[in-house]
């Protein structure tokens, strides 16, 4: 298994591209399974969980083409991928597919509305929580599906197609929101979501599939309406960029201090996160490229973090933003209040000489002068580059274990952090 050794104490200066949003990317590629023409997504990262995508689309007879480099192309370029459903073969998910990338159950929506049956195994849950589907099934049946657990997997189906409706989600979920977007979208009549999650991939989603024939308005409020149409086709898009990425860079500045342009972003997908960074005394300056983020010489200032869906705080950047505070002068707050277990970082930072104190959904970090280089293992995909944020102002050397986690959200990573000036390798094998 790879492993990132990494040597702390360089600031960071220069440029990282930011790439297209993986969040938006997996419910996009999804999202071709709802027409028999070619959807040709721009912008798409190189990433293990898209790869892994591929192959799960692959198996329901969807061909994926990846377009070549272009003349002229800079070698940061997204690559374009063409999906084409022309015809689903199967209707199965198998579990040991789904169980490797939990978003692939959400082709269980695609299936129904096109197929009008699936099978698809449940996804079990993973190191940050149980991850129900829940909400995910309440929604198909809130569109006529018909729905039955067997021998692990949901089985889906409405024969005689869906049928819009009203989907009244009792706590906002993204895959929940996606799964009802692309339900309806095919379904005979309307259907309002109230309650939908507005992460700006719903909205990215949303457009896409107007692009392709679907008739969806509010995408982004919590309040979406979708008529329902007979047929979509193919389209064209781009994948807007990550804004958890985005973060992530942000806060690596911001904890060895520097003065790094965060390229092809922009500042409205993580105004919060943005913020919150503001008031710890980095630098944020929005551009016509994207946003450049400085800390020279100032300390960094302590925060109170509530993690909330969109547009508060996004948990997917809390790990990232509890190694930046370890470094703070003096004490923060961050309460994660969306996922049951996503403090799994908290340990492996205190073995770089972290104070965090934990209790139940709130942690409390001291900060403290210096962190120490050692030896660390990667949980999940945040918390496996919160390691990488520490590692980067820590004393000497850190090994960061199983960045297998890294290479599912985080394209290229030693590239973009090492074309800045930081000590980064990967080692193989
Ligand atoms: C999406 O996960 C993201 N994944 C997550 O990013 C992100 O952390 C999360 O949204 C919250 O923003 C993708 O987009 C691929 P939810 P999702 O449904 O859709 C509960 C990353 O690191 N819930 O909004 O699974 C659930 O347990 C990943 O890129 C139910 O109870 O999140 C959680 O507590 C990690 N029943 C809360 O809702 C359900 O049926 C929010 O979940 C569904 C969800």
């Amino acid at each position: 298994m790879d492993r990132i050794r990494i040597v702390g104490g360089q600031r960071l200066n220069g440029v990282i591209p930011i790439s297209g949003a993986k969040n938006a990317t997996l419910p996009l590629m999804i999202a071709s399974l709802l027409t028999a023409d070619t959807l040709v997504l721009e912008n798409v990262p190189r990433l293990a969980d898209v790869r892994l995508l591929q192959h799960i689309l692959g198996n329901h007879g969807v061909d994926v083409m990846i377009a070549g480099k272009r003349p002229g192309e800079p070698d940061n370029a997204g690559q374009t991928l063409h999906i084409s459903a022309k015809t689903i073969v199967d209707t199965t998910a198998p579990y040991d597919l789904v169980s490797r990338m939990r978003a692939s159950f959400w082709v269980i929506a695609p299936l129904v509305a096109r197929m009008g049956e699936a099978r698809v195994s449940m996804p079990g849950g993973c190191a940050i929580g149980t991850r129900p589907v829940d909400l995910l099934i309440m929604a198909l049946e809130a569109l006529g599906a018909e729905i039955e657990i067997d021998g692990g997997y949901v089985v889906a189906r409405a024969r005689k197609g869906l049928r819009g409706g009203e989907v009244k989600f009792p706590k906002v979920t993204v895959s929940g929101t996606h799964v009802a977007v692309m339900a309806a979208a095919l379904a005979n009549g309307t259907t309002v979501i109230d309650n939908a999650a507005c992460e700006p991939e719903i909205g990215d989603v949303a457009d896409c599939l107007n692009k392709m024939g679907a008739k969806i308005s509010g995408a982004g409020t919590p309040r979406i309406v979708i008529e329902g149409v007979a047929k979509l086709n193919g389209a064209r898009h781009a994948v807007l960029p990550d804004r958890i990425e985005t973060g992530t860079y942000a806060m690596a500045v911001a904890m060895t201090g520097g003065d790094v342009l965060l390229q092809n972003t922009r500042p409205e997908l993580l105004q919060a996160g943005l913020d919150v960074l503001v008031k710890a005394g980095v630098g944020i300056v929005p551009t016509n490229e994207g946003i450049r983020v400085s800390r020279n010489g100032s300390a960094l200032q302590p925060v109170e973090v509530t993690t909330e869906p969109f547009p508060g705080f996004p948990t997917d950047l809390q790990a990232q933003l509890m190694a930046l505070m370890t470094r703070a002068k003096g004490t923060s707050h961050i309460t994660e209040t969306i996922f049951e277990n996503r403090f799994m970082h908290v340990q492996e930072l205190a073995r770089l000489g972290a104070r965090i104190h934990l209790d139940g959904e709130r942690a409390t970090i001291e900060g403290v002068e210096k962190l120490k280089g050692a030896p660390v293992m990667a949980t999940d995909l945040r918390a496996s580059v919160s390691l990488v944020i520490a590692a980067l102002a820590a004393e000497g050397e850190t090994m960061v274990n199983r960045v297998y986690h890294l290479d599912r959200g985080f394209e290229r990573l030693e590239a973009k952090l090492g074309a800045c000036g930081a000590v980064i390798e990967r080692i193989s094998g």
